[in-house]
């Protein structure tokens, strides 16, 4: 799915096809996508073993710019850097000279000028990472981790991984979204990933006021009555209502969503009687989802968390490995 102004020139890729930077599933091949999954699946058990690190970013520095709030995707980043042996900085917005006024592209620079590797970067507005990955220096790599509405690569990663692992091969399932897709930079991430990845079905469920327009586009079903939406699904993906980006009213009241688009026991059971229950955090418990849902035998919603690390680690060993094949490339094997 591609977003008006942003992801019309893949700046993602190196002049042989490879990733370089991550900053939107929208406009990659089903063989990139596969791939991270693929390499996932070898990070997957490092948790589990006596030794945590394997050496592919040693010697790199990594850098988190979190100019938003993240609990799960700035943690697991932060796990995942240090599993790979990187070393990593921090940069706490709130304390930085952003506060007094520098702009993006001066932090960046000076951030550049201690010999950076790859920048970490969630951002309220969207198409931040795409700027900044049109400004870094060609030997560094750019991981949105989120950037306003536009999307949230990483997070749709971790979430087919999940779905792989529970329920095999895409061309069989179907996955229902459900809830604020309008303000959801995941949504989107999740819905060009699925369908790149070939799903079965791939259906948005929701009132009018919290679908975007250009759904047509998307290769979605979309569906306003919940019993419909959910009817058979394999896999249902509830979000979070984003009140922080809602303008105006566009929601009845918390009270109202909940019944009529809420995930609760009852209505889970439209659903298959194996469906999965994912959900990217933080769950607004009572307003998109009921607490025993979130909690049930159905929810896989803290593996999604879990395997969040094996994504990251994939993702950054790929583009960083990319990096150094086409600098190698082009100083004639020197690099
Ligand atoms: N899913 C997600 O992005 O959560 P955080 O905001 O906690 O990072």
């Amino acid at each position: 799915m591609l977003y008006p102004g942003i992801d019309s020139d893949n700046i993602q890729l190196t002049r042989s096809g490879e990733l370089k930077h991550f900053l939107t599933t929208a406009g990659l091949s089903r063989e990139i996508l596969t791939s991270i999954l693929d390499q996932a699946e070898n990070f997957a058990d490092i948790s589990n073993k006596k030794i945590k690190q394997v050496p592919l970013l040693r010697g790199k520095t990594v850098v988190n710019l979190f100019f938003e709030n993240s609990t799960r995707t700035r943690t697991t980043f932060e796990v995942a850097e240090n599993r790979l042996s990187a070393d990593v900085l921090n940069l706490n917005v709130s304390t930085s000279a952003t506060a007094k006024g520098e702009s993006l592209l001066d932090t960046l620079y000076n951030l550049q000028a201690m010999q950076c590797d790859m920048f970490v970067v969630r951002h309220a507005s969207s198409g931040a990472a795409h700027f900044i990955a049109q400004h870094v220096a060609p030997h560094i790599s750019v991981i949105n981790a989120g950037d306003g509405r536009h999307a949230h690569p990483t997070q749709a990663m971790l979430d087919m991984f999940t779905i792989r692992r529970h329920k095999g091969d895409f061309s069989k399932l179907k996955v229902a979204i459900l809830g604020d897709i309008q303000h959801s930079r995941v949504a989107r991430s999740q819905i060009s990933a699925l369908t790149t990845l070939g799903a079965a079905e791939v259906r948005v469920v929701g009132p009018n006021t919290l679908l975007p327009r250009q759904l047509d586009k998307m290769g979605v079903s979309v569906h306003r009555q919940l019993k419909d939406g959910l009817k058979d699904v394999d896999v249902i993906i509830a979000l979070r209502l984003q009140k922080e980006r809602m303008s105006g009213a566009l929601l009845p009241g918390g009270n109202e969503f909940f019944n009529q688009y809420g995930l609760t026991r009852e209505t889970l059971r439209y659903a298959k009687s194996d469906a999965i229950v994912m959900h990217p955090g933080p769950t607004n418990r009572g307003v998109e989802i009921e607490a025993e849902v979130a909690d049930g035998e159905q929810s896989v919603i803290l593996q999604q968390v879990t395997y969040g690390i094996a994504v990251r680690m994939a993702v950054m060993s790929m583009t960083i490995g990319s990096i150094q094949r086409e600098l190698s490339t082009q100083s004639g094997g020197n690099a």
